[in-house]
C-alpha cells in the first residue's frame, strides 16, 4: 500500500514537474554585435516568459568549460532549475573555437569594447535586457574552468555590466595571455604567475582604463588538488580583486568547514571579495548553486 502511495506521489510530482518545466534552451541567432561568432543559447522560465518585455527579472550569464557546450553546461549544472524556482534569465554563450576554450588571451578580449567574446557576450546580454526588460543592476555571471577565467575577465572588462561574479577554479583576469586568439599559456595554468597585489589590481583596471564606477563583488573558489589550473591561482585571484577594491589581501574572517566539511570561507575588507578553498578538491570545484544565488541575492 505504501508503495503504492509513494509511486502516485512519485506520479504527481512528475506531471508537476514537467508541467513547471516546459521551458527549453533555445539559440538566438541574432543578438547584436558578434564579431568574434560566439553563439547565444537563453532559457527563458515560462512564468518570466509570460510577463512579457517588462519582466525586470535578474540575469545570470552561465560560461561551459573548454569542452563543453551551451546545451551541456545547462543540462550539467543546477541554474536553469534554480531559474524556475526562483525567476530569473540564463544566457548560455557557446565558444567559437576548436575545443570550445574561450578567448581570455588575445588583447581584444582582455580590452573593453575590444571585439572579441568578450564583447559578444555583452552584446548577448544587452539583447536579454531589452527583449525581455530584465534588470540591468542584476546582471551576473558564473563560470566552470575556462569559463571561470572568462568571468574573471568580464568582471575586468564590463564592471558596468556585472553586479557580482562566481568563480569556479579559475585563474585572474589576464593571467591567461598570449597574445593571440583562444590560446593557452601554461605558465599561468601552471601556477606560476605570481604578481603583486598592485600588479594584478592594474591588470584588471588597464582592460578598462578610466573606468571609475561600480564593480562587480567577487566569489572565487578553488581546490587544493586542482592540478590543470594549479592552487597558486586561488590566491593570485585574491589578491587581484581585493587589489582593485583596496582592500588588504589579509582576510577579515576565516571559517573553516564552510560551506561543507573540506571548505574554508574567507572574507576580506567590506565583504566584497570572498574565497572558498577546498582541501582535496580537484578541478574544477562543483558548483553550488545555493551559494551563487546567495551571492547574487536572489535567494
Ligand atoms: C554569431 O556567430 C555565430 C557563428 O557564426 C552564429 O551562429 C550566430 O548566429 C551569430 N550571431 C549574431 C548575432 O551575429
Ligand atoms: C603567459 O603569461 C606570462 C605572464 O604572466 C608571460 O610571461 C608568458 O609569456 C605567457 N605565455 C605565453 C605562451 O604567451
Ligand atoms: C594563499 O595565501 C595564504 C596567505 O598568504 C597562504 O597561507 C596560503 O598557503 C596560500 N595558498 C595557496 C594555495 O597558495
Ligand atoms: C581605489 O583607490 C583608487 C585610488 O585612490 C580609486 O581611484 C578607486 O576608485 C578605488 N577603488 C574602489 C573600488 O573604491
Ligand atoms: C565595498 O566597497 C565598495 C567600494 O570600494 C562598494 O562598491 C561596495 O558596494 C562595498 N561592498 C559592500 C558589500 O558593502
Amino acid at each position: 500500500m505504501m508503495v503504492l502511495f509513494r509511486g502516485f506521489l512519485a506520479a504527481a510530482a512528475a506531471t508537476l514537474f514537467s508541467t513547471v518545466q516546459s521551458a527549453a534552451l533555445q539559440q538566438v541567432t541574432s543578438f547584436g554585435d558578434n564579431t568574434s561568432g560566439t553563439e547565444m543559447y537563453i532559457y527563458v522560465p515560462d512564468a518570466v516568459a509570460a510577463k512579457g518585455a517588462s519582466s525586470d527579472v535578474p540575469i545570470i550569464v552561465a560560461i561551459h568549460y573548454c569542452g563543453g557546450t551551451a546545451q551541456a553546461y545547462y543540462s550539467g549544472s543546477p541554474y536553469a532549475q534554480l531559474a524556475d524556482q526562483y525567476g530569473f534569465i540564463v544566457i548560455y554563450p557557446q565558444s567559437p573555437y576548436a575545443g570550445t576554450c574561450w578567448d581570455v588571451t588575445s588583447t581584444a578580449a582582455l580590452t573593453h569594447n575590444g571585439g572579441a567574446d568578450t564583447s559578444s557576450i555583452v552584446s548577448m546580454v544587452q539583447y536579454t535586457l531589452s527583449t525581455y526588460g530584465a534588470d540591468a543592476s542584476r546582471v551576473f555571471v558564473t563560470g566552470s574552468s575556462s569559463g571561470a577565467m572568462m568571468t574573471n575577465v568580464l568582471a575586468a572588462t564590463y564592471p558596468e555590466v556585472f553586479a557580482a561574479g562566481t568563480v569556479y577554479s579559475g585563474v585572474p583576469a589576464g593571467c591567461f595571455y598570449t597574445g593571440t586568439v583562444d590560446g593557452w599559456n601554461t605558465t599561468c595554468a601552471e601556477g606560476q604567475s605570481i604578481h603583486s597585489q598592485e600588479v594584478w589590481a592594474e591588470t584588471a583596471l588597464n582592460m578598462y582604463r578610466g573606468y571609475t564606477g561600480k564593480r562587480p563583488k567577487m566569489l572565487i573558489f578553488h581546490g587544493s588538488a586542482d592540478n590543470v589550473l594549479y592552487p597558486p591561482n586561488f590566491n593570485e585571484t585574491i589578491k587581484q580583486w581585493t587589489g582593485v577594491f583596496n582592500m588588504s589581501v589579509s582576510p577579515v574572517s576565516t571559517q573553516t568547514g564552510t560551506p561543507s566539511s573540506v571548505y574554508t570561507k574567507t572574507t576580506y575588507g567590506n565583504g566584497s571579495v570572498v574565497g572558498i578553498y577546498g582541501q582535496g578538491i580537484g578541478h574544477t570545484v562543483p558548483i553550488m548553486g545555493d551559494q551563487d544565488l546567495a551571492w547574487f541575492g536572489i535567494a
